[in-house]
């Protein structure tokens, strides 16, 4: 799940660099929700009524069937006034289905998310709890546990090359995202 809606961002250089390490043998769904017709969840409640089904039918229906069978999960997304911007966001409130109805969890493989997340700003208070604290909820809904977070500030200065360091936090980020539970 990317959340940025610049290609060539922050994020979209740091996906490029783990996307490159991962195994051919690997099957890769990326969403880039700023380019997914994810409508708002309506709080209708039928997902509740219904067993899990939600009936707006949009680019979430995949989105769920994914969700539910992959092994893992990347969050790849900048920090948007101290949370998801609203298109990743969207995608987080229309798994409410998950949450209202939790005989689901209970026969949905483990998983594990992983998250790496950027703020343009300087680091300030709270900058990424809101983004952390909304993903935890999220994933106690789908029965995934959160392996590993990278939260990077200050990045509205990026010149378009990462620093060395940078770039080795993201590669061990991402080879421990691919080898984890791997023979
Ligand atoms: C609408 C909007 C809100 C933002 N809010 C914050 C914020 O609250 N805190 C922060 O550190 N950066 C904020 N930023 C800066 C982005 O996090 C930063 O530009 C980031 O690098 C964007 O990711 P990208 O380069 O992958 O597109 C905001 C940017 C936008 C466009």
């Amino acid at each position: 799940m990317w959340g940025s809606s610049r290609k060539n961002g922050y994020t979209g250089k740091a996906l490029d660099i783990i996307l490159s390490l991962s195994p051919d043998d690997n099957e890769v769904r990326l969403y880039r929700s700023f380019k997914c017709d994810v409508k708002a969840c309506s709080a209708c409640d039928s997902c509740a009524r219904n067993k899990g089904q939600c009936v707006i039918n949009d680019d979430m229906q995949a989105i769920y069937e994914d969700i539910m069978h992959c092994d893992k999960l990347l969050f790849i997304t900048p920090v948007y006034f101290s949370g998801f911007p609203s298109s990743l966001k969207a995608i987080i409130d229309r798994c409410q289905m998950f949450y209202n109805y939790p005989e689901l969890k209970n026969i949905l493989p483990s998983k594990q998310a992983y998250i790496l997340a950027v703020g343009g700003s300087r680091p300030y208070p709270d900058q990424f709890t809101g983004i952390e604290s909304s993903l935890r909820y999220l994933l106690r809904s789908i029965n995934c546990s959160l392996e590993a977070k990278l939260f990077f500030t200050h990045t509205d200065s990026f010149n378009g090359r990462f620093e060395d360091d940078k770039t080795d936090l993201i590669r061990d980020f991402a080879l421990k995202m691919f080898t984890k539970g791997e023979n």
